[in-house]
This record gives structure tokens, C-alpha cells and sequence, in this order.
């Protein structure tokens, strides 16, 4: 994250002395930086040493069944069809993935009894549906529908559902940070006035009082494929303040205000987060182009550097036939794509549209797994024809 933020109390300066309440007992004071010690970082104060570990062991790895001969073809695909039991992380079922990022959903039926780290990836995740609390070694944060949380590789945390009639979850696992778009800020770090989105949109971690119990708590550790089992002595959210720049935080699709043109703009307009391997954006409901002869719709494009997923979210979507709400789109690298038959035609003197999605631009090819098989609309790379 771009900003500085304190939450709970801390020291005046960093690598002193801070007492307990008794006066006698130091609080552990934990960095916790990324690009070795040259990139943004935090300063934690916690009331055990984060390095106590009782016990450890590893766990089956997560199942990722590639689709090893997925052809080279548009795809569609119906991600409500596939559900599995379990919470946040255990009913994740992954449908795309590249070297650098790993795409699931998950329908979370109950909340975990432990908690969760991702070593090796910053997690991206959308709720489509369901609210709760996100609760972290960096404080709270209040989630409902819409809500996308970035969560930084390292942290500890739980997504805690406050019912389970239905919850979805749309996650993106990235091994680079998400970060706001160099061309939203200014040389000191503030959001422009042209960007879609400003400082007071994001919803950023809460103060709640630090646990301070003894016993045996289970943290599951994923290590890309391989999950790990930490018992440690102590409560992990032990943490009594910390401030920095390095946090998870959540910004909802509906506080990204869309930029409209005279004719028909880009997807780059639509940016909301990139990483060093892909683009993040947000479709949103908007007004359409205002030439007296524009069309609405997008023209037909080769993403010749770039494989294109768009996750479905609510509304109507003006250039896709037979998608609905869950859906997925996958556009790989060198086919074109574009408005299917009539769709032009259709979308002619039309004055807004209500829509959102979610896509995802990576700058290197994406295979799937026998989830996009299982789910996947076999007729759509034929539905171009007239
Ligand atoms: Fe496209």
C-alpha cells in the first residue's frame, strides 16, 4: 500500500525499549519488509517472540490437477458449478494458473478453526457474495459483497463469514505485490485527481485488543503447492500496534469510479491494481461513448502479448453472449476476440450499461485445470458464427 498507517499503540521510536504493563517485560518487536530491506515495509510490536514454534509438520499439497492438452481455444466456463465443502482457504478449487498466479473460487460453508498464511504469494480476493470479518495480525476489517481484499504474502490471517446460505469468493494468488498503478500517483505517492479511485476509498485494518493466551494454535502455511502445519504456543494475533506501509486492505468494485470517452476506450482506463507479471481491472456500470456515431461495444482485438480472463459478476454484459453471474472467459495469447454476432448491432445508440466484472490481463499464458474441463461450455469458441 502506498500510505502510512498506525494502528494500537507503539514506541515513540523504532528499535528501543517498550515495555509491558508490569514495567519489567518487553513486547518483541518483529520488521517485516519486502525487496530484502529496500521496499515497503512495517514495524510490529508483539507480546511473544513470532518465532515460537511447538510442533510442525507437512500436509498433503494442494491438489491442482492441470489440464495437461487444455487446446489453445476461447473458453467459458461456470465457476457456481463447481463447489466444494470447507471455509476461506479449504473449499478453494483452482481453475488457471501460470507460473506467477494461481485463479480460484471457493464457496465457504464455515469458518476456520485456525489460521492461515500464504508464504509465498499476495492473495487478491473478491467477495461476490457473502460479509464478515477479515481478521489479521494487522488488525480487522469489516468485508461485504464487492469487497476486494489484498492480502500481503506473510500476514496471518482468517476470512470469517457471518452466515453460510452463500458465500463466494473470487482469489488471485500472485507471487509480486499488488500495487496502485504507477500513473495514479504523483512523484510524492498521493493519488492524482484523474484516478479512478482515492485514498479515502480504501477500507484499511482495525484495532481489536491483542490476545494474549497461552496453548496450542494451529497455523496452516501454503509454500506455493505444499502446506505446512505450525502449532505455536501463543495466539498468533498477539499484536499490541504496529504502523508502516506494508498491510492488507480492501476496496469495494463499487467505489471504482470508470472514466467514459467520445469513442470507445481501452481496458487500461479500467486498471485498478498491477503486479509485475499482470494487470487487474474493474468493470463497473457506466455511460456509454458520446460521438453521435460511436460504438458502444468493444472492437475486435488480439491480445497478442497478454491472455484475457473476465469473471462475471453482476449486471448485463454488452459483448458476451450465454455468460452470466460466476461466469469466466478465457482469451489467450495471439486469437482474437471480440462483440459476438449481433452484438454491434445491438449495442448502437445505447446510452449506459450496468455491468461488473472482474478481469485479468497476464503477460504470459495460462493453463488450466480439469475444473475449466469439468465446467467449460464446449460450444463457445464456436459462437462467433453468424
Ligand atoms: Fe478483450
Amino acid at each position: 500500500m502506498a500510505f502510512y498507517h498506525k494502528v494500537g499503540f507503539i514506541p515513540l521510536k523504532k528499535h528501543i525499549t517498550f515495555y509491558k504493563e508490569d514495567g519489567k517485560s518487553l513486547y518483541r518487536e518483529e520488521l517485516v519488509s519486502t525487496k530484502g530491506f529496500s521496499g515497503i515495509y512495517s514495524t510490529k510490536y508483539h507480546i511473544n517472540a513470532p518465532t515460537k514454534t511447538l510442533e510442525l509438520c507437512e500436509l498433503e499439497n494442494v491438489k491442482m490437477n492441470k489440464w495437461i492438452d487444455m487446446p489453445l481455444q476461447h473458453i467459458h466456463f461456470k465457476t457456481d458449478m463447481k463447489q466444494s465443502e470447507g471455509d476461506f482457504f479449504g473449499s478453494r478449487n483452482i481453475f488457471l494458473e501460470n507460473s506467477h498466479c494461481i485463479i480460484s473460487t471457493a464457496h465457504p460453508n464455515k469458518n476456520s478453526d485456525y489460521f492461515y498464511k500464504n508464504a509465498y504469494a499476495h492473495e487478491y480476493i473478491f467477495v461476490h457474495h457473502g460479509s464478515g470479518i477479515f481478521v489479521s495480525d494487522y488488525g480487522k476489517i469489516n468485508f461485504e459483497a464487492g469487497d476486494q481484499i489484498i492480502v500481503p504474502m506473510g500476514t496471518i490471517y482468517q476470512l470469517n463469514f457471518s452466515s453460510f446460505d452463500k458465500n463466494k469468493i473470487f482469489v488471485v494468488e500472485s507471487d509480486t505485490a499488488f500495487e496502485i498503478p504507477k500513473h495514479y500517483r504523483n512523484e510524492y505517492g498521493q493519488l492524482t485527481e484523474d484516478a479512478p479511485y482515492c485514498e479515502r476509498d480504501f477500507k484499511l485494518p482495525e484495532y481489536f485488543e491483542p490476545y494474549d493466551n497461552d496453548g496450542r494454535f494451529n497455523l496452516l502455511i501454503k509454500a506455493g503447492l505444499r502446506l505446512f502445519e505450525y502449532v505455536m504456543p501463543h495466539h498468533p494475533f498477539d499484536v499490541v500496534g504496529w504502523d508502516g506501509f506494508l498491510y492488507p486492505f480492501a476496496f469495494n468494485i463499487k467505489d471504482f469510479a470508470p472514466k467514459v470517452g467520445k469513442l470507445h476506450l481501452p481496458p487500461p482506463v479500467h486498471l485498478l491494481f498491477d503486479t509485475k507479471h499482470f494487470v487487474l481491472c474493474n468493470f463497473c456500470p457506466r455511460l456509454f461513448d458520446f460521438h453521435p456515431e460511436a460504438i458502444p461495444v468493444p472492437y475486435f482485438h488480439t491480445n497478442v502479448e497478454s491472455a484475457e480472463v473476465l469473471y462475471y459478476v453482476e449486471g448485463d454484459f454488452m459483448s458476451r453472449k450465454g455468460v452470466g453471474e460466476g461466469s469466466v472467459t478465457l482469451h489467450p495469447l495471439g486469437l482474437p476476440h471480440g462483440p459476438q454476432p449481433g452484438k454491434i448491432e445491438e449495442s448502437l445508440g445505447a446510452k449506459e450499461t450496468f455491468e461488473y466484472a472482474v478481469m485479468i490481463d497476464t503477460f504470459e499464458p495460462l493453463g488450466g485445470t480439469i475444473n475449466v474441463k469439468e465446467t467449460m461450455d464446449e460450444k463457445y469458441y464456436l459462437s462467433w458464427l453468424d
